[in-house]
């Protein structure tokens, strides 16, 4: 495999996701790169699904290798909220008052374990899409830190045993639901020769 067009929009998975890749000896295409348009409605019930929609969108429209991904918190005494709206939830607020709704949340909450889940989907290689998941266990903490994004000062490691908004950014992503994700299909790219490490 030589090509490997990546179906985001957001540069910053782009960046993170050729860090992945850098001893590889492929070419991690964007969607700008090869000049493909995507914005399919978000509408499956899990990250898996929705992993899958943004990959089968952009697979229909090129012959290259396609990975998407989609990932978000799930809090376990919410039922899993944010889960698959974890950046719809309160549109057009700031992450700062998105965090903060969530602690209120979670004032009556005695239980504040959390997971950050990550579902990567693979197209154009197998017949048949292929998935590879990624978890980071956790819980719920009082904001505390600036780095990261998202839901990150209130997500605190069980295994750093810190918010992952105070761990340094290519230390989180190495262990992180992503990073994790991507481990495995890395693993899975090169046990089936799809992948071979740069000479
Ligand atoms: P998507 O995978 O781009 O659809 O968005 C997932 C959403 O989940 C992000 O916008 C964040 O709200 C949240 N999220 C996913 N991964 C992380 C993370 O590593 N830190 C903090 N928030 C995250």
């Amino acid at each position: 495999m030589k090509y490997l067009l990546l179906a985001t929009n957001n540069l910053n998975k782009v960046k993170e996701m050729q860090s992945f890749f850098k001893d590889y000896d492929i070419t991690l295409l964007s969607l700008k790169d090869v000049n493909i348009i995507s914005n399919p409605e978000e509408n499956g019930t899990s990250f898996k699904e929705n992993a899958f929609i943004k990959a089968r969108d952009v697979a229909l429209k090129t012959t290259y290798p396609v990975l998407s991904d989609d990932s978000g918190l799930m809090i376990h005494a919410l039922n899993g909220f944010p889960g698959i709206y974890s950046s719809r939830f309160m549109l057009g607020k700031s992450y700062q008052e998105k965090c903060e709704a969530i602690l209120e949340m979670m004032k009556a909450q005695e239980d504040k374990s959390a997971s950050f889940i990550c579902n990567l989907c693979l197209m154009n290689v197998k017949d048949e899409p292929l998935y590879f998941e990624g978890r980071h266990d956790g819980k719920i903490v009082p904001l505390d830190g600036k780095g990261g994004f998202g839901y990150d000062p209130i997500f605190y490691s069980n295994e750093k045993k810190m918010t992952f908004a105070k761990l340094p950014m290519e230390e989180k992503n190495l262990i992180s639901h992503r990073g994790r994700a991507l481990k495995s299909l890395i693993t899975y790219l090169e046990n089936n020769k799809f992948l071979g490490k740069k000479r």
